[in-house]
């Protein structure tokens, strides 16, 4: 079986084309991506009308140059898979038109994509994992831990009630004057700086639930920064030190608590997978394997290609889908809103 699969829900067009081995897992015919982050950086975050004519732009190209690379037609496919949500809509909607036009002339099926299902199932086809196991999504648009128990039966135990962690190091990194994306540039920062100058709050630490909130930090962040005498490069990096230490001892306790969560509800995850683009720091990723050798857990960090937002996901998450026979009517509609997990009632800031 192999699945085009279509990604333009954010700033990233991609497409991608993945095959089902004999044995269950994936392999990756062919992976395009093009990023917008340059047409992006000068406005110090996305902005939706420049993302979505950017797709429109590129997408056919990218997918031409994804069929040719793994050696097929549309004709060799199985089925087209798009990104459906949630995400900027008019991102959404240039995808999710193209994929269903080309399902519509191929005469292949099509399968509308929840973004945050294939990040969920990325470790799937990257390492073969079996569910049920532990997610923590953590980007710029998306925090949340999941309870992954099988292809479209998730348990969200826990999402941000404000910021995201990426949206978060964005703004530290904003009032620092570092560039955007900040993630790597306040990771790069704090190296050289002392995690324990300033004590930030760590917010929801060993609260009962495994809920985020990032607000508070930022917030304390702000004002010590303005209560500085001067901003030079060892304030500037004790600053990024101090807060990333705040920032994994949430993410520690958090996943602790999902950890536990997960335990009442479902017994023993098979492994504790982490993605999307905050799994690409370092301290995050060491303070992670602690943890997991500690916890007797599996951890599994896909390559950071398939962390980020990118085609193969999409395809592989199409794969997943057609196999159980499930694909979706045409007239299907963009979500820029779609929980993972229906009975999730509160909303991660909008984004999902
Ligand atoms: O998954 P992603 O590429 O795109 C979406 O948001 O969907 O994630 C990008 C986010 C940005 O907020 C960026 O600052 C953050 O991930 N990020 C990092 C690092 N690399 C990227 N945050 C902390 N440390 C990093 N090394
Ligand atoms: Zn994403």
């Amino acid at each position: 079986m192999r699945v085009l699969g279509i990604e333009t829900t954010c700033d990233e067009t991609a497409a991608a084309i993945v095959e089902l081995r004999p044995d269950g897992g994936g392999i990756v015919l062919a992976d395009e991506i093009l990023s917008q982050t340059a047409e992006h950086a000068r406005f110090g975050g996305v902005v939706p009308e420049i993302a979505a004519r950017a797709h429109i732009d590129h997408l056919d190209i990218l997918i031409t140059r994804a069929l040719a690379n793994a050696g097929a037609t549309l004709a060799d496919l199985d089925g087209v898979a798009a990104a459906a949500g949630p995400g900027l809509i008019g991102g959404v909607m240039v995808g999710l038109t193209m994929g269903k036009g080309l399902a519509l002339a191929s005469g292949k099926p099509f399968v509308a994509i929840n973004h945050l299902e294939a990040h969920a199932l990325t470790a799937r086809l990257t390492d073969g994992l079996e569910f049920p196991y532990l997610l923590l999504l953590a980007s710029g648009g998306h925090t949340q831990l999941i309870g992954v128990l099988g292809v479209g039966d998730y348990r969200r135990l826990g999402t941000t009630i404000d910021d995201a962690i990426g949206e978060a190091f964005d703004k530290v990194a904003k009032m620092l004057g570092l560039p955007y994306p900040g993630g790597p540039e306040v990771e790069k920062a704090a190296d050289h700086g002392d995690p324990e100058r300033f004590a930030f709050p760590r917010p929801m630490l060993r609260r009962p639930n495994a809920d985020f909130s990032l607000s508070g930090l930022k917030t304390a962040v702000r004002l010590e920064i303005g209560r500085l005498p001067s901003l030079g490069q060892t304030e500037i990096a004790d600053v990024c030190a101090s807060f990333q230490a705040a920032v994994v001892d949430v993410v520690i306790d958090r996943v602790q608590m999902a950890l536990r969560m997960f335990r009442e509800k479902s017994g023993s995850p098979k492994g504790l997978v982490v993605a999307g683009g905050v799994a690409a720091n370092t301290g995050i990723r060491a303070a992670l394997r602690r943890f997991a050798t500690q916890s007797g857990l599996r951890l599994v960090l896909p390559p950071p290609r398939l962390c980020t937002d990118n085609g193969a996901m999409i395809a592989w998450a199409g794969v997943e889908r057609l196999r159980l026979g499930l694909f979706s009517p045409l007239d299907f509609a963009a979500r820029p809103r779609w929980p993972l997990d229906p009975s999730a009632e509160r909303v991660n800031n909008g984004k999902a």
